[in-house]
């Protein structure tokens, strides 16, 4: 799969705007560093902190840059590499394990052509396998983007989920 191509030069007024405001949010405390990355990871194009991007909120919060980058590395919730617009999250934990998650995850893979962990060409869709994120009662279950798309047990309801991302 050919990966996509992306500009590490991102940082729009209107991105350093939306920046600004969760840093407003969050007080300018950069002890909260943590946390103001993950929300500015979401406002990012394709869900990670490019280097303008770690540039920008270090001179913010008056830190290095290596003290951020040093966050992003260490934080598996945190990526310094762009990710899908999409990742498809596929819950692998037991209960949606026995409802069939993983018939789930080699029906999206058939459907997008796209092994776990790789990125479509138009970095539209990636899949990912992680732990319960809560939606047990409604297994299995995919998180993308902080929705959650529940009871796919047929493609026809991962079709479904296929086409509102669209
Ligand atoms: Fe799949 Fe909890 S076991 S969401």
């Amino acid at each position: 799969m050919k990966p996509f191509a992306y500009k590490d030069d991102v940082l729009t007024p209107s991105l350093a705007h939306a920046i600004d405001t969760v840093l407003a949010n969050h007080n300018g405390d950069a002890t909260q560093l943590v946390g103001i990355l993950l929300e500015v990871q979401e406002t990012v194009e394709h869900h990670y902190i490019p280097k303008d991007v770690a540039y920008y909120v270090a001179e913010q919060l008056k830190l290095k840059p290596t003290q951020v980058y040093d966050v992003v590395t260490f934080y598996d919730a945190l990526h310094s590499t762009p990710r899908a617009k999409y990742t498809l999250q596929v819950c692998s934990s037991a209960p949606c394990h026995v409802n069939g998650s993983e018939t789930l995850c080699e029906t999206l893979q058939r459907l997008l052509n796209l092994e776990v962990g790789e990125v479509t060409y138009d970095g539209r869709f990636s899949i990912e396998t992680i732990p319960c994120f809560g939606a047990c009662d409604m297994a299995p279950a995919v998180r993308c983007n902080g929705m959650v798309f529940g009871n796919l047990n047929s493609e026809e309801r991962i079709l479904d989920m296929l086409r509102q991302l669209d």
